[in-house]
């Protein structure tokens, strides 16, 4: 009798823990960055192959009169480049080969098929002058409209950062850069934070992904459970438990990489017992389940942005409802969107409280910061019943007098009229910035329209190109500074007035204007994304072949000149 009984209990166990693994796997995304190993597996076999000169200007078979076009415009932009940025250029060339970072975002900025013509001919600088207003200066002697926005670190301004800095530091100078102690600066920073947030508690750290790396570890400390929660395509700095798939070499140890805004997701909330913590980036809500754009996955025009405030609303309630339920901790990570939304950040502007947040970049009036903020029984790193069981979190430069000065001249001028006015009628100034423009860009029937999520902007191409990242070359001919992410980012600071928007304006639709009458949106009638991406998988079979050991016997090299087999 009692062989039965355990025998039906292993039967129900079996068949609960079968039910919870068909729960996780409904809750991933179709998409490769929902499958985290997969993704890491297939990025591995993907050969690496380039156009030739020809192929360059015809990867979409546009006939030769356009190609010719095309290849004259790249050529009239080389020579535009190469004198315009000619001293930040040299400066670039002689520090890269030093400096792995350069080298990296110089080859990710375009499709890597297209990548070393791009590098070879369309070389812009890594180095700059100076900063006022809402511009930029380089060290030719340019000056750009700034779209950058530093990762979002300039919300107010860089004039804004200047000041926080300089006079924050001199707060601090007669203590100088003493650290373990707290400069007394501490205790406003600390009062506002926990009025900012709402929550009991304040650590300090120096990034935001060190601030991630220790919410997440207190969430794992006091609920004893194993697991974070993350959703689909969201970034949350570069520690590894956060970035599970590709960009990562390592398998993440206890992550649970969900689908974003999905019933399936808080399924698995609600059934599983090991979750420790949920992570939310609100900035996802500008592209759910899709990672943080970049123009060197602009393969195709699939990209396709667009912000719901209140769906995302109703989809953080139910996070909420649901992590209540079941003794999950709630996390917003705002590094990147606190304070931009509104002054209270995210849980203010979408009406949903979490258990922590995480903030950073702006914070600290223009100085490396990660803060996280939280419920006082989370934040605790002991447990008065046993001593030894403690949550350690450590960093040599942790409340550094100088961060702590510029944070406090920061906070305080939160409160400030001039600020206060910036953030007036904040999503209304944006909506209307960007319903203009894309009205603009519509009625000159340009394939091109923005997204945004109040300041943070994105730009969606209407129709299918394979050509849509040399829109960030055009844009910065236009005197338009973007990041190295180009088109998939452009940061605004909410000092832009609008008539320094106006201009920003005139350069986009004149940008998109030349791009266009140069040839590279050709409207091939038989171009659809689709057809897009299973030429692009064809060529990548052929270069496979072509590197592996029996096709490199007959074709060692893989330049792609096109011909059609
Ligand atoms: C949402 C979010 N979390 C964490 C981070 C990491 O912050 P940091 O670059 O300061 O380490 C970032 C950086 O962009 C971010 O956007």
């Amino acid at each position: 009798m009692l062989w039965y009984v355990a025998a039906a209990l292993i039967v129900l166990l079996v068949l609960r823990q079968a039910q919870l693994r068909l729960m996780l796997s409904r809750a991933k995304h179709r998409s490769l960055s929902g499958h985290a190993r997969l993704s890491r597996l297939v990025t591995r076999l993907i050969p690496y192959y380039e156009y030739d000169e020809t192929r360059f200007f015809c990867a979409d078979d546009a006939p030769a009169e356009v190609a010719a076009r095309r290849r004259e415009a790249f050529m009239r932009l080389a020579a535009l480049y190469a004198q315009r940025y000619a001293r930040s250029a040299a400066l670039t060339r002689e520090v890269a080969p030093a400096v792995s970072d350069l080298q990296f975002t110089a080859r990710y900025r375009v499709p890597f098929q297209f990548s070393r013509m791009v590098r070879q001919h369309l070389q812009g600088g890594a180095f700059l002058e100076s900063s006022a207003g809402t511009t930029l200066t380089d060290v030719d002697g340019n000056r750009c409209y700034d779209l950058g926005g530093s990762y979002g670190v300039n919300l107010f301004g860089y004039d804004f950062y200047k000041e926080c800095i300089e006079q924050g530091s001199a707060r601090v100078r007669e203590l100088g850069p003493v650290l373990g102690a707290y400069h007394p600066l501490v205790a406003y920073n600390v009062r506002r934070l926990r009025q900012i947030s709402g929550l009991d508690e304040v650590s300090l750290h120096m990034s935001g992904t060190e601030a991630v790396m220790q919410a997440v570890r207190l969430a794992r400390y006091h609920t004893r459970r194993r697991y974070l929660v993350r959703f689909c395509g969201a970034y949350h700095g570069w520690w590894g438990e956060v970035q599970p798939g590709v960009g990562n070499p390592l398998a993440a140890q206890a992550t649970y990489t969900l689908k974003d805004m999905d019933a399936a997701s808080l399924r698995v909330l609600r059934a599983r017992r090991d979750i420790a913590c949920v992570l939310v980036n609100p900035l996802q809500a500008l592209h759910p389940n899709a990672s943080a754009p970049a123009d060197s996955g602009l393969i195709d025009s699939s990209r396709g942005a667009a912000f719901d405030r209140a769906a995302y609303a109703a989809w953080l309630k139910a996070l909420r409802e649901v992590c209540n339920a079941r003794n999950i901790v709630l996390i917003f990570d705002e590094v990147f969107v606190g304070f931009r939304l509104a002054p209270g950040g995210a849980q203010e502007y979408f009406g949903v409280r979490a258990d922590m947040v995480t903030y950073g970049k702006t914070l600290a009036g223009g100085l490396p910061i990660g803060v996280v903020c939280g419920r006082r029984e989370l934040m605790k790193r002991y447990r008065e019943e046993r001593p030894a069981d403690v949550c350690l979190a450590r960093g040599t430069f942790n409340a550094h007098p100088y961060v702590m000065g510029a944070m406090h001249e920061f906070l305080a001028r939160l409160d400030s009229e001039p600020v206060r006015a910036l953030y007036r009628d904040l999503d209304a100034v944006w909506q209307r910035r960007a319903r203009e423009l894309n009205e603009r860009l519509r009625v000159a029937q340009l394939p091109v329209q923005v997204a945004h999520l109040s300041s943070i902007w994105t730009i969606n191409y209407l129709q299918p190109s394979r050509y849509n990242w040399m829109f960030q070359y055009y844009l910065r001919a236009a005197g338009l500074a973007l990041s190295w992410v180009g088109t998939a980012r452009l940061i605004f600071s909410l000092n832009y007035s609008d008539a320094d928007f106006a201009a920003v304006a005139d350069r986009v639709v004149a940008a998109a204007e030349a791009m266009r009458r140069d040839g590279w949106w050709w409207p091939g009638t038989t171009l659809t994304n689709k057809a897009i991406r299973r030429r692009i998988l064809r060529e990548l079979l052929q270069a496979w072949w072509a590197t592996s050991a029996i096709g490199s016997r007959s074709s060692p090299r893989s330049r792609y000149s096109g011909a059609r087999q």
